[in-house]
Protein backbone atom coordinates (compact mmCIF):
# COMPACT_ATOMS: atom_id res chain seq x y z
CA UNK A 1 0.00 0.00 0.00
CA UNK A 2 0.53 3.33 -0.72
CA UNK A 3 0.34 6.46 1.27
CA UNK A 4 -1.52 9.20 -0.07
CA UNK A 5 -2.71 11.60 3.08
CA UNK A 6 -1.06 11.46 6.15
CA UNK A 7 -2.56 11.17 9.46
CA UNK A 8 -1.33 14.80 10.10
CA UNK A 9 -2.84 16.19 7.26
CA UNK A 10 -6.00 14.68 7.72
CA UNK A 11 -6.14 16.56 11.10
CA UNK A 12 -5.32 20.04 9.62
CA UNK A 13 -7.58 19.67 6.96
CA UNK A 14 -10.69 18.86 9.32
CA UNK A 15 -10.08 21.40 11.37
CA UNK A 16 -10.21 23.99 8.49
CA UNK A 17 -13.53 23.04 7.08
CA UNK A 18 -14.98 22.77 10.68
CA UNK A 19 -13.79 26.31 11.00
CA UNK A 20 -15.47 26.55 7.55
CA UNK A 21 -18.71 25.24 8.58
CA UNK A 22 -18.41 26.98 12.05
CA UNK A 23 -18.62 30.60 10.44
CA UNK A 24 -21.12 29.35 7.60
CA UNK A 25 -23.95 27.94 9.65
CA UNK A 26 -23.59 30.44 12.87
CA UNK A 27 -27.38 31.34 13.68
CA UNK A 28 -28.35 28.20 12.05
CA UNK A 29 -28.33 24.34 13.89
CA UNK A 30 -27.70 22.31 11.27
CA UNK A 31 -28.06 18.30 11.27
CA UNK A 32 -25.08 16.35 10.01
CA UNK A 33 -26.56 13.25 8.29
CA UNK A 34 -23.70 10.48 7.54
CA UNK A 35 -23.57 8.20 4.63
CA UNK A 36 -22.65 4.68 6.60
CA UNK A 37 -20.39 3.06 7.04
CA UNK A 38 -17.51 4.88 5.79
CA UNK A 39 -18.21 8.22 7.09
CA UNK A 40 -18.12 7.54 10.55
CA UNK A 41 -14.82 8.31 11.62
CA UNK A 42 -15.13 11.51 9.62
CA UNK A 43 -18.22 12.66 11.12
CA UNK A 44 -16.56 12.01 14.24
CA UNK A 45 -13.40 14.18 13.70
CA UNK A 46 -15.13 16.99 11.91
CA UNK A 47 -18.48 17.67 14.90
CA UNK A 48 -15.94 17.57 17.50
CA UNK A 49 -14.02 20.87 15.90
CA UNK A 50 -17.40 22.17 14.98
CA UNK A 51 -18.46 25.09 17.47
CA UNK A 52 -22.18 25.17 17.18
CA UNK A 53 -25.26 23.35 18.05
CA UNK A 54 -25.33 20.52 15.97
CA UNK A 55 -28.27 16.96 15.12
CA UNK A 56 -26.42 13.88 13.70
CA UNK A 57 -28.62 11.68 11.96
CA UNK A 58 -26.92 8.12 9.57
CA UNK A 59 -28.21 7.15 6.44
CA UNK A 60 -27.11 3.60 5.40
CA UNK A 61 -26.10 3.00 1.55
CA UNK A 62 -24.17 0.74 -0.28
CA UNK A 63 -23.09 1.11 -3.46
CA UNK A 64 -19.66 -0.06 -3.94
CA UNK A 65 -18.65 -4.44 -3.75
CA UNK A 66 -15.08 -4.67 -2.91
CA UNK A 67 -13.25 -2.05 -5.30
CA UNK A 68 -15.85 -1.68 -7.57
CA UNK A 69 -19.04 0.14 -7.99
CA UNK A 70 -21.85 -1.72 -8.63
CA UNK A 71 -24.21 1.32 -10.36
CA UNK A 72 -26.90 0.22 -8.19
CA UNK A 73 -28.10 2.09 -4.57
CA UNK A 74 -29.24 -0.42 -1.98
CA UNK A 75 -30.55 1.87 0.71
CA UNK A 76 -30.44 -0.03 3.90
CA UNK A 77 -31.41 2.66 6.85
CA UNK A 78 -33.03 5.59 6.64
CA UNK A 79 -32.89 9.24 8.67
CA UNK A 80 -35.02 9.41 11.60
CA UNK A 81 -35.04 12.90 12.16
CA UNK A 82 -37.19 15.20 10.81
CA UNK A 83 -35.92 17.53 7.92
CA UNK A 84 -38.72 19.85 6.85
CA UNK A 85 -37.40 23.04 7.18
CA UNK A 86 -33.66 22.30 8.48
CA UNK A 87 -29.99 22.57 7.17
CA UNK A 88 -28.59 19.92 6.26
CA UNK A 89 -24.55 19.18 5.73
CA UNK A 90 -24.10 15.64 4.09
CA UNK A 91 -21.04 14.08 5.63
CA UNK A 92 -19.38 11.42 3.08
CA UNK A 93 -16.22 10.01 3.00
CA UNK A 94 -15.85 9.54 -0.50
CA UNK A 95 -17.24 11.28 -4.15
CA UNK A 96 -16.29 8.59 -6.67
CA UNK A 97 -18.96 8.37 -9.55
CA UNK A 98 -21.49 10.72 -8.14
CA UNK A 99 -23.76 8.16 -7.97
CA UNK A 100 -24.67 8.05 -4.20
CA UNK A 101 -24.12 11.57 -3.17
CA UNK A 102 -26.40 12.51 -6.37
CA UNK A 103 -29.10 9.81 -5.40
CA UNK A 104 -29.34 11.27 -1.44
CA UNK A 105 -29.01 14.69 -1.77
CA UNK A 106 -32.07 14.08 -4.27
CA UNK A 107 -33.91 12.27 -1.87
CA UNK A 108 -33.57 14.60 0.71
CA UNK A 109 -34.69 17.24 -0.82
CA UNK A 110 -37.79 15.82 -1.33
CA UNK A 111 -38.25 16.17 2.26
CA UNK A 112 -38.56 20.11 2.65
CA UNK A 113 -35.00 20.89 3.80
CA UNK A 114 -34.07 24.69 3.83
CA UNK A 115 -30.83 23.94 2.38
CA UNK A 116 -28.32 20.92 1.55
CA UNK A 117 -25.03 20.87 1.48
CA UNK A 118 -22.28 18.46 1.07
CA UNK A 119 -19.00 17.70 3.16
CA UNK A 120 -16.46 15.03 1.65
CA UNK A 121 -13.47 14.07 2.90
CA UNK A 122 -12.24 12.83 -0.13
CA UNK A 123 -13.38 13.98 -3.72
CA UNK A 124 -12.16 11.79 -7.41
CA UNK A 125 -12.82 15.15 -9.21
CA UNK A 126 -11.78 13.94 -12.67
CA UNK A 127 -14.28 10.98 -12.33
CA UNK A 128 -17.57 12.61 -10.57
CA UNK A 129 -20.71 13.10 -12.36
CA UNK A 130 -22.65 15.70 -10.68
CA UNK A 131 -24.03 18.54 -10.80
CA UNK A 132 -23.34 20.44 -8.28
CA UNK A 133 -20.47 21.93 -5.89
CA UNK A 134 -19.42 20.03 -2.98
CA UNK A 135 -19.29 22.31 -0.60
CA UNK A 136 -16.66 21.37 1.72
CA UNK A 137 -13.69 18.88 0.44
CA UNK A 138 -11.07 17.82 2.36
CA UNK A 139 -8.51 16.69 -0.71
CA UNK A 140 -8.98 16.05 -4.48
CA UNK A 141 -7.79 12.98 -5.05
CA UNK A 142 -6.93 10.92 -8.36
CA UNK A 143 -9.12 8.11 -9.49
CA UNK A 144 -6.86 5.40 -7.56
CA UNK A 145 -8.94 3.27 -4.92
CA UNK A 146 -8.22 4.11 -1.65
CA UNK A 147 -8.36 2.73 1.70
CA UNK A 148 -8.04 3.68 5.64
CA UNK A 149 -10.17 6.87 7.37
CA UNK A 150 -13.13 4.88 7.28
CA UNK A 151 -12.69 3.69 3.70
CA UNK A 152 -12.96 -0.39 3.31
CA UNK A 153 -11.96 -2.89 0.75
CA UNK A 154 -14.20 -5.72 1.66
CA UNK A 155 -14.96 -4.03 5.19
CA UNK A 156 -10.94 -4.09 5.83
CA UNK A 157 -8.75 -1.21 6.85
CA UNK A 158 -11.56 0.85 7.75
CA UNK A 159 -9.16 1.97 10.94
CA UNK A 160 -5.98 3.09 9.54
CA UNK A 161 -4.73 5.80 10.24
CA UNK A 162 -3.93 7.22 6.92
CA UNK A 163 -5.33 7.12 3.74
CA UNK A 164 -3.54 4.61 1.29
CA UNK A 165 -3.89 4.05 -1.95
CA UNK A 166 -4.56 -0.12 -3.10
CA UNK A 167 -2.39 -1.55 -5.24
CA UNK A 168 -3.54 -4.19 -8.10
CA UNK A 169 -1.06 -6.89 -5.95
CA UNK A 170 -3.05 -5.95 -2.77
CA UNK A 171 -6.13 -6.38 -4.66
CA UNK A 172 -5.38 -9.79 -5.43
P1 LIG B 1 -19.90 6.73 -5.72
O1 LIG B 1 -21.36 6.43 -5.60
O2 LIG B 1 -19.29 6.06 -6.92
O3 LIG B 1 -19.59 8.21 -5.68
O4 LIG B 1 -19.16 6.04 -4.55
C1 LIG B 1 -19.44 6.35 -3.28
C2 LIG B 1 -19.20 5.22 -2.30
O5 LIG B 1 -18.39 4.16 -2.80
C3 LIG B 1 -18.44 5.82 -1.17
O6 LIG B 1 -19.34 6.23 -0.17
C4 LIG B 1 -17.57 4.67 -0.70
O7 LIG B 1 -18.28 3.92 0.25
C5 LIG B 1 -17.35 3.83 -1.92
N1 LIG B 1 -16.05 4.14 -2.55
C6 LIG B 1 -15.81 4.88 -3.65
N2 LIG B 1 -14.51 4.97 -3.93
C7 LIG B 1 -13.88 4.27 -2.95
C8 LIG B 1 -12.48 4.02 -2.68
O8 LIG B 1 -11.55 4.43 -3.37
N3 LIG B 1 -12.24 3.26 -1.57
C9 LIG B 1 -13.22 2.78 -0.75
N4 LIG B 1 -14.53 3.01 -0.97
C10 LIG B 1 -14.85 3.74 -2.07
MG1 LIG C 1 -19.62 5.23 1.61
Amino acid sequence: MKLLVSDEDIKKRVKQLAEQITEDYKDKSPIFIGILNGCYVFMADLLREIDLDVEVDFVKIRSYEADSSTGTIKFRKDISADINNRHIVIVEDIIDSGFTINFLVNRLKGSGPKSVAVASILFKKEVAKIDFEVDYVGFEIPPEFVVGYGLDYDEKYRNLKDVMVLEPKDLE
